[in-house]
Order: structure tokens, then C-alpha cells, then sequence
């Protein structure tokens, strides 16, 4: 790790998410946007440091509980609103600082590396797009950069340029303090740019340079079209992954899988599943339309149309269309139509019939269902936990078993049928039903 430190920028409001939200806790492919920013950040270097003030303690937490060395500093928005008023109170040690905003959650460690090995005394990172709107514009003369213009403050010839500025910068410490003392906030936003910093440092005489890099993985998320744009390229990263690396997708387009989400040996995704959170899927088939979250699922056959909710540990078993289980382990199991298996845990060689419920809530308390090895369940069967089945024995279908049954035992619990010869006739005489 080199003589480095990070900053991001995280503070802004993020008005143009139109949402009480703050822009860098919004998901993309199911992590935050600033965590994708941290990963990538703590690749290339152990001190970072995020600037926060619009709901600082939620994205605190957040931040704190995915990176807990992590500094946290607050902007003050009254005095130094900008994205250079951001960078006012910090305390800079190293000697670069790479500055990036949190919303740019496609960057790579790669062109992180690039960027932190250039011998500038400012480098920016610049990229050139068909589409530079909302962008700074990169003013350069002979492949000199001369300054940054934003948007806002940009005439009609500086709009039409296509080279835009990132908002990723490399800055020698020993010069940052001066070029930030020089910032003012005499533009149209009446905030503190840290874009001025180009022109500054080419007034101080010092080394200016840009970066041209990939804008596929520079790009700023400002609304919710954006943060589709980037959910779409990392989703198919993430498969285009996946794929290299054994799994077989159907119709991979359809499929969301998310970026903590571990595949390991010989997987089927058939189409339209999501699957989410800290899921490990080992040589499985996961059928269509099936949803599986922070979950372990082993050598199984899942879905059409399941639920897998958190916690659940599925090893070995066969679990069908309409069959929804949560924080439950199972191993050896089937079950194959229109069941919730909930706070379970349900050994080798059980049979779950069509209809199962384990009624796991009393209203005020969940309790936990056990059912041990080679136990048949009856179709339509309600097991009210807490309760044990214990091995080798049968619950009848239609039965409501609220008492714990012994090895070996039929548990039933349901009306005799009794048929009364003719009753139709009876009361319905000659009526067509
Ligand atoms: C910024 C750049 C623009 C660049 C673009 C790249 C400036 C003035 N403009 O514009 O040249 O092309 O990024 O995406 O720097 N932030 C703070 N404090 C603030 C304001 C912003 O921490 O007072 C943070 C935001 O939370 C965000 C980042 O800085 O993560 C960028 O802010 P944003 O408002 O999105 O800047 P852009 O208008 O996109
Ligand atoms: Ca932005």
C-alpha cells in the first residue's frame, strides 16, 4: 500500500434522486452505492475517509458497519457548501490524496492504481462521452489541461465539448491547503468547487494533468435513470462473472443476482430469479421465477416459483413451486408444492406433503418446528411449534398436530368421514349444482 489516503465525497444532498434517501445509501445490485465506493477504496490503500452531512447518521452507520476504520468527517454546508468546501476541515497526512465522489459506484481497482501512480501534483481524471450533459467540461489547450467548467457556468462553445471531468482527482498533500485557500464561491451555485483547484494550480505554476479513462466505469449516478443505467452494467459484470466461471444462466438478462451473492462448482440460474444478499449456491439448479436471499443452498433442485427467505441452510433436497422457507435447515428433504417451512430444522429422508404450514407465530413469540430424519407429512398438515416430530413416523394428511410425536408413531388428528347414502337427493331433489 502506498503513501496514499482516500476521500469521499458523500455529503450532497442528491436533489436530483427526487427522494428522502440519501443518494449514496441507494442499492445498486443489491449493496449500497458508497460500500461499492469503500471496497474499491480499501483495495488500494487502508486510510479513507468519508464526508458526510445530509443524514450523517444513517449513512454513518452504514459506513461504520461495512468498514469500521473508516473517518468519518461532517461538511459545513452553511459555510462551505461544494464539493471543495468538503475537503476544508480535513486533516491530510499522506502524502497524495485521491478524491471521489460516492456516486461513482462503477470505478475500478485498476484505474484507481493508474491514477495514485501519476507523478502529477494534480491529476484528474477525465473522460469523453456523447452525452456530456451535466458533466464539468474539460478545457484543454494541446493536451494541457487549462481549467474545469461546470455545467452551470459553461457558454454554448465550452457545452459542445465532450471531454468531461470524472470528479476523480489525485492531489499532492503539500499543495492541497493552498489550492483549497484560493477556492472561492463566486459562480452560479455559489458553492466552493473543487474543479476551480485546475485552474489554481496552473496559476501556482505546479504539474496539471488529466487521466483520460474508461466512462463506463466513471460515470456519476445524479438521478434514478442513471442508477439504472449503472445497475445494468454491473449486472451484467456480475454474470458475464458468473458465467466465465462455470454457471449456466437460461436467459441470463432476466436474472438479478447480487454482488455478495458466491456461486461455487456446477450451478443452473433458469430465468426471471433474483437472488440476494450474502447467498452461497453450491452445484444447485435454481428454476425460474425462484427468489433466494442470505441463504445456503447445496447440491438442490429449487423452485419453480420459491421462496427462499434469510437464514435458510438447503442441502441436499428437492423443494418445489410454492414452497416458501425462512431461517430454517433442511437436508435430505422434499418438498415439492405449496408449503412454508418456517424456524425449522428438518433432517434426512422427510417428506413434505403438498400444503404443509409450520404455524412458527403465536402472534407475540417465534417458536421452532423440528422434524427428525424419515418422517412423512401427510398433505394439508399445520404443525403449531414448538414442536418435535421424531424419526420414522407419519403425520396423516390433514392433520393439525400440536402435540410433540413419539418415534415411530401415525400422528391424526382430524373428524372421521362418515357418507350418508342419497343425502343429495334429499335436499337438492332434481337441482343441477
Ligand atoms: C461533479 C463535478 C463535475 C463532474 C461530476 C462528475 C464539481 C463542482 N463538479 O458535479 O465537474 O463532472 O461531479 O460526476 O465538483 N458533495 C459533497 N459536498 C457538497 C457537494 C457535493 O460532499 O457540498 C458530494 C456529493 O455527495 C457527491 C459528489 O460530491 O457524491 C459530487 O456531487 P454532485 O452534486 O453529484 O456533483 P456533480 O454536479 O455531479
Ligand atoms: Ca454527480
Amino acid at each position: 500500500m502506498q503513501d496514499i489516503s482516500v476521500i469521499i465525497l458523500a455529503a450532497g444532498f442528491g436533489t436530483r434522486m427526487k427522494s428522502k434517501t440519501p443518494k449514496v445509501l441507494f442499492k445498486i445490485c443489491d449493496e449500497y452505492m458508497i460500500v461499492h465506493i469503500l471496497k474499491r477504496a480499501y483495495e488500494i490503500c487502508n486510510d479513507v475517509s468519508v464526508v458526510l452531512n445530509y443524514d450523517f447518521d444513517n449513512v454513518k452507520n452504514v459506513v461504520l458497519s461495512h468498514f469500521p476504520k473508516t473517518k468519518i468527517y461532517k461538511q459545513d454546508m452553511k459555510k462551505f457548501p461544494g464539493t471543495a468546501g468538503a475537503l476544508m476541515n480535513i486533516d491530510y497526512k499522506k502524502k497524495n490524496t485521491i478524491i471521489l465522489c460516492g456516486d461513482m459506484p462503477l470505478i475500478t481497482k485498476n484505474e484507481l492504481e493508474k491514477i495514485s501512480q501519476n507523478d502529477a501534483d494534480i491529476a484528474v481524471c477525465a473522460f469523453r462521452t456523447e452525452n456530456p450533459y451535466g458533466y464539468g467540461r474539460v478545457i484543454t489547450d494541446a493536451n494541457k489541461i487549462i481549467k474545469i467548467v461546470e455545467e452551470k457556468d459553461a457558454n454554448l462553445e465550452e457545452k459542445s465539448i465532450k471531454l468531461v471531468n470524472s470528479g476523480c482527482y489525485c492531489i499532492k498533500n503539500k499543495f492541497l491547503k493552498e489550492i483549497l485557500s484560493q477556492i472561492s464561491n463566486n459562480n452560479t451555485q455559489k458553492e466552493y468547487y473543487l474543479t476551480d483547484a485546475i485552474s489554481i494550480a496552473n496559476n501556482m505554476g505546479l504539474k496539471v494533468e488529466f487521466i483520460e479513462v474508461n466512462s463506463r466505469n466513471f460515470m456519476g449516478i445524479n438521478d434514478k435513470y442513471t442508477l439504472s443505467i449503472a445497475q445494468d452494467i454491473m449486472q451484467e459484470d456480475i454474470k458475464k462473472f458468473w458465467m466465465q466461471n462455470g454457471v449456466l444462466f437460461r436467459l441470463p438478462k432476466t436474472t438479478f443476482v447480487g454482488v455478495n451473492v458466491q456461486f461455487s462448482g456446477e450451478c443452473i440460474v433458469e430465468e426471471n430469479s433474483t437472488i440476494l444478499g450474502n447467498t452461497t449456491i453450491k452445484e444447485s439448479h435454481i428454476k425460474s421465477c425462484t427468489v433466494i436471499e442470505d441463504s445456503i443452498i447445496e447440491n438442490s433442485t429449487i423452485g419453480p416459483i420459491a421462496r427462499i427467505r434469510p437464514k435458510s441452510i438447503i442441502k441436499n433436497s428437492k423443494i418445489g413451486n410454492f414452497v416458501e422457507i425462512k431461517n430454517s435447515n433442511l437436508n435430505g428433504v422434499k418438498a415439492g408444492h405449496l408449503s412454508y417451512i418456517g424456524d425449522s430444522d428438518v433432517d434426512d429422508g422427510v417428506n413434505i406433503g403438498c400444503g404443509t404450514i409450520t404455524c412458527n407465530y403465536d402472534g407475540i413469540k417465534k417458536h421452532k418446528t423440528i422434524i427428525q430424519s424419515n418422517v412423512f407429512i401427510g398433505s394439508g398438515s399445520q404443525l403449531i411449534a414448538p414442536i418435535t416430530i421424531e424419526k420414522n413416523s407419519i403425520i396423516a394428511a390433514g392433520t393439525t398436530v400440536t402435540k410433540d410425536v413419539k418415534e415411530g408413531c401415525l400422528a391424526i388428528s382430524r373428524v372421521r368421514q362418515e357418507n350418508k347414502d342419497g343425502y343429495f337427493y334429499k335436499i337438492f331433489k332434481d337441482k343441477k349444482c
